[in-house]
């Protein structure tokens, strides 16, 4: 049974949907979900669905990156999992964190990649006066939001659409989305599956 962690800086509803689909399958389990934010949350929702937690607070460990990510792969490693989930997780990872579990750790990002990488994706493809929108789930490399996508789900802008309106559009379509993606990763597959 391949071992999946989960990495969560908020509400955590794509966590949600993937402990939820992984739990009512026989292929993975999640083994933990860890959050940097105390009181995310995205915690009380994994332990109300049994999952083992942890906070690893990037603010105990001031400017220093490095510690922060030492303390993060010491409490990873320790649920042994197979795949990382990145999911609304917040904090840029040096290429130390990503080589450590190159090739095994997934993201999901609230746009069509290759555009709109960063942050304010939603506000931005309004601001542009782009017909559609939505989200893709990508390997993890160094270059921020920039590995290979693995999954895309598409939805339309709509008149009237602010950020709020667009983001709740697309979120639903991340809850499908990123199960199906981990699913194909699991096994061996890496063409990529739009929605
Ligand atoms: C989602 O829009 C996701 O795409 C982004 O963070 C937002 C919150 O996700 N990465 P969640 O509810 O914490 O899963």
């Amino acid at each position: 049974m391949k071992r999946i962690a989960i990495l969560i800086s908020g509400s955590g509803s794509n966590m949600v949907a993937l402990a939820r689909h992984l739990l009512a399958g026989d292929v993975a389990r999640p083994v933990l979900a860890l959050s940097n934010v105390p009181g995310a949350g995205g915690l009380a929702k994994a332990e109300a669905l049994g999952i083992e937690t942890a906070v690893v607070d990037h603010r105990d460990f001031a400017k220093d990156r490095a510690a922060f990510e030492t303390r993060l792969i010491e409490v990873i490693d320790a649920a042994q999992p197979d795949v990382i989930c990145l999911a609304g997780f917040m904090r840029i990872l040096t290429p130390t964190f990503i080589n450590h579990y190159a090739g095994r750790m997934l993201n999901i990002h609230p746009s069509l990649l290759p555009n709109y990488k960063g942050l304010h994706t939603h506000a931005r493809a309004i601001e542009a006066g782009d017909a559609e929108a939505g989200c893709s789930v990508h390997e993890v490399t160094a270059e921020l939001d920039g590995g290979r996508v693995l999954g895309q789900a598409r939805v339309p802008i709509l008149p009237g659409d602010d950020e709020a309106r667009l983001a709740a559009r697309v979120l639903p379509m991340e809850h499908r989305l990123y199960p199906m993606v981990l699913d194909r990763f699991l096994a061996g597959e890496r063409g990529l599956l739009n929605l």
